[in-house]
């Protein structure tokens, strides 16, 4: 059996990643979700219960996905699970030298591969960030996230923002 692992942070999950889960999970006997920590990033806004609720409400279509969260190394979490391949999406050239400095690092540390996705034309200018400062704002989020968690994912960063 093939599997694959797409680590994120998910914060939240927007229709790029879902993009790139349903075209990984095709060409793979089984993709394993993995929500991770970015230490490069300020603490997520959203708990890491509340993505994997948000993963698993737009995967539910999707059978051969399994959404876990891991601690430390992608390596180290990519070798517990005897996987030896990551999928990344790249939306632009800075995405492509980040995640190669990345893919380098993770082969020389566990000798795992990273395939790249290319994102498609339409979710490049879609990122979590954006996501969460377009709601910030008051705006909704058709577009740009799924539609089954637009509603709680708007609510929350909306709201969110009022309470302080
Ligand atoms: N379309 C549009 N946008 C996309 C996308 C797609 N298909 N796929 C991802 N993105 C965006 C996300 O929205 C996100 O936007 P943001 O930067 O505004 O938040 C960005 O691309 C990348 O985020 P995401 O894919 O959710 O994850 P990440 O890059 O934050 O995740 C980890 C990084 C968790 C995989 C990485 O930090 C890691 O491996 N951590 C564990 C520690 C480790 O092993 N470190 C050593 C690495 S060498």
């Amino acid at each position: 059996m093939k599997a694959a692992i797409y680590p994120g942070t998910f914060d939240p999950p927007t229709l790029g990643h879902l993009n790139i889960i349903q075209r990984a999970a095709s060409k793979f006997d089984k993709l394993v979700i993995a929500i991770g920590e970015n230490p490069s990033k300020v603490s997520p806004s959203f708990s890491l219960e509340e993505r994997v609720q948000f993963l698993k409400a737009i995967t539910i279509d999707i059978p051969n996905i399994e959404i876990v969260a891991f601690k430390g190394l992608l390596v180290d979490f990519a070798k517990s699970r005897k996987i030896d391949i990551i999928i990344r999406a790249i939306r632009t050239i800075l995405d492509f030298e980040n995640e190669t400095l990345q893919a380098q690092m993770n082969r020389q540390l566990g000798d795992v591969e990273t395939f790249y996705l290319v994102v498609d034309e339409k979710c490049r200018l879609i990122s979590s960030t954006l996501v969460r400062e377009i709601a910030s704002y008051g705006k909704r989020l058709f577009g740009f996230v799924p539609p089954e968690i637009e509603e709680a994912v708007f609510q929350r960063l909306f709201s969110g923002k009022n309470e302080n």
